[in-house]
């Protein structure tokens, strides 16, 4: 069965260094906003995080749109970490897009920063935009990765996915797509 989850996609280009090495909007130091879960929504100690989303420049967005793909929903970088803790992205659908075609510069950690995907008791694999987990206490792992740096991958992001445990700065250039886009499956 073919791995409806994540897939390399290793004929797209590199990023050229010259659009990385001086990333103008993104600051750092920024801390990104935490949030603790309640009972409801699984493991109290885990620390969620949201994503920072940053605009590219003109130059860097105009690269994409030639080499990578010219119809994307959206073009940004995004930006995860607590200086006070190891933080998640607890499992979630996406609002903004069916897939995310990403590029991580810093995966937030060198060993077990891992990309999981879920099933939720009673729900199809696949949800609507949006959809809110009812229950993460029941939620089946399906599968897991590593994501590379600098490898490009396409993320299904309708099936409820997550990111742990992030340690460090997570970097990475985001690209939104939807259901019959371009590379999607
Ligand atoms: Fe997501």
């Amino acid at each position: 069965m073919d791995n409806i989850f994540w897939k390399y996609l290793d004929d797209l280009p590199a990023i050229p260094e010259e659009f990385l090495t001086n990333i103008p909007s993104l600051d750092i130091e920024k801390e990104t906003q935490i949030v603790f879960h309640d009972l409801e929504r699984g493991d109290p100690t885990v620390k969620n995080v949201k994503y920072s989303r940053y605009d590219l420049n003109n130059s860097f967005t105009n690269w994409l749109k030639e080499h990578i793909v010219d119809h994307a929903s959206s073009y940004g970088i995004a930006y995860s970490y607590s200086a006070k803790y190891p933080v998640s992205h607890s499992p979630h659908i996406d609002y903004t897009r069916d897939y995310t075609l990403i590029y991580n510069l810093d995966p937030g950690n060198d060993n077990d920063v891992y990309t999981s995907f879920y099933q939720e008791e009673g729900s199809p694999l696949e949800h609507p935009l949006g959809t809110k987990i009812k229950n993460h206490n029941k939620l089946t792992l399906l599968d897991s990765v590593k994501i590379d740096p600098k490898r490009w991958l396409i993320l299904n992001a309708k099936v409820i996915h997550g990111v742990s445990e992030i340690i460090r700065p997570r970097v990475s250039i985001q690209l939104g797509l939807h259901k019959g886009d371009k590379f999607t499956f």
